[in-house]
């Protein structure tokens, strides 16, 4: 178990930037998570925090200790991938006995360790197996078992739910949380998956094209998105988005033949827009409709309804505003709306949020 500190990271291929300028100090036992599209530098970031990669700059400590030059075996650290790495022609009780045989621990005690891990993933049953005779998930089990035994002090898991099907990675989630909070293992877990990355983090590091756009909490991103990047990339349905011109205290939406006035926070924070040009945000979950044009202090936007997507516990309806862009709405339970009805959607002041239009910079997140 270990304090992580990443100190400006930079990772170079030829003229391609994988990493830029990277630094964030993770706690002990905390869970981090990468996030980010495909690409962005999340797996390059594990392999230089395993001593797998070498970065071009920068460094990495363990508990304050300076391990950038330290090879991976040195660094005590236990890696998880996307495709589990099983050795196919061994056992799952040698797949997890493997790394603590290369280090000549008693047979007494790998034994041990063994069946403790095997007993906590729910595998005793199937030590004697090879991978091929196992499922997606059981070979899932066994990769975790393996990192697990090794006592680490940080786990890296890179992707490793993305090869199950959707059910099995809702309860292996929630398996490596209660796991990781047990064992308190520092742990940095990599997901393209946003979702994924709201469960499971302490905090999460939002990642595009090799740059940090956020490091927070779930809470923080979602209410507090520092760009508009992390705003949409945070959050489904994604957050709508309106681009606008600032007008006093108003942004005129023209492209909707429609000025939305601003006030409170809101208004104040549209004077420190530079240039002029905002992009308004506002989630599908904070929109209301109703029948007719808000009262006065509410903002609200004529459409009409064009698609109603019906989810379960919520229903999703697409309404088609006067630029022929879609406002993304949903809504508690069934909607009992129908296509080409006319519809005002009402953004509660409180739950606007306001980017600068062109560095996509928040001028305003959720105030509560
Ligand atoms: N060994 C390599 N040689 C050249 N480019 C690489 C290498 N590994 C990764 N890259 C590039 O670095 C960038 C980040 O890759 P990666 O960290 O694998 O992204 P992610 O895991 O977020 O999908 C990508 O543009 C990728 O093509
Ligand atoms: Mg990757």
């Amino acid at each position: 178990m270990a304090k992580v500190e990443l100190q400006r990271l930079w990772k170079r291929y030829g003229d391609i930037v994988a990493v830029e300028d990277f630094s964030l100090v993770a706690e002990d036992g905390e869970f981090i998570v990468f996030v980010g599209p495909s690409g962005c530098g999340k797996t390059t970031t594990m392999r230089i925090i395993a001593g797998l990669e070498v970065a071009s700059e920068g460094r990495v400590l363990f508990d304050d200790k300076d391990v950038t030059d330290e090879l991976p075996s040195n660094r005590d650290v236990a890696m998880v991938f996307q495709n589990y790495a099983l050795f196919p022609h061994l056992n799952v009780f040698s797949n997890m006995a493997f790394g603590m045989r290369l280090r000549k621990r008693p047979k007494a005690e790998i034994e041990e360790r063994i069946k403790r891990t095997a007993q906590i993933l729910g595998i005793e049953n199937i030590l004697q197996r090879r991978p091929r005779e196992l499922s997606g998930g059981q070979r899932q089990r066994v990769a975790l078992g393996r990192a697990i035994v090794r006592e680490p002090r940080v786990f890296l898991m890179d992707e490793p739910l993305s090869n199950l099907d959707a059910a099995l990675r809702m309860e292996m989630r929630a398996e490596i949380i209660k796991l990781q909070e047990r064992l308190a293992v520092t742990t940095f877990y990599v997901t393209h998956d946003q979702v994924e990355a709201l469960s499971m983090g302490d905090r999460i590091v939002v990642m595009r094209n090799g740059r940090v756009q956020q490091i927070g909490s779930p809470t923080e991103l979602y209410d507090q998105p520092q760009n508009a990047y992390v705003a949409s990339f945070i959050g489904s349905p994604p957050m709508n988005f309106l681009h606008g011109r600032v007008e006093g205290d108003s942004v005129a939406l023209p492209e909707e033949r429609t000025a939305l006035a601003f006030n409170g926070a809101a208004r104040a924070a549209l004077t420190r827009a530079e240039g002029g040009e905002v992009t308004i945000g506002i989630r599908p979950e904070h929109i209301i409709f109703s029948d007719r044009p808000a009262e006065s202090g509410l903002l609200s936007i004529v459409g009409t309804v064009d698609t109603v997507e019906p989810l379960g516990h919520t229903t999703l309806v697409r309404a088609k505003m006067a630029s022929n862009k879609r406002l993304s709405v949903l809504i508690n339970g069934k909607a009992r709306l129908h296509e080409g009805e006319t519809v005002y959607a009402t953004f509660p002041p409180n739950r606007l949020y306001l980017f600068e239009h062109k560095s996509e910079r928040a001028l305003l997140g959720i105030v509560e």
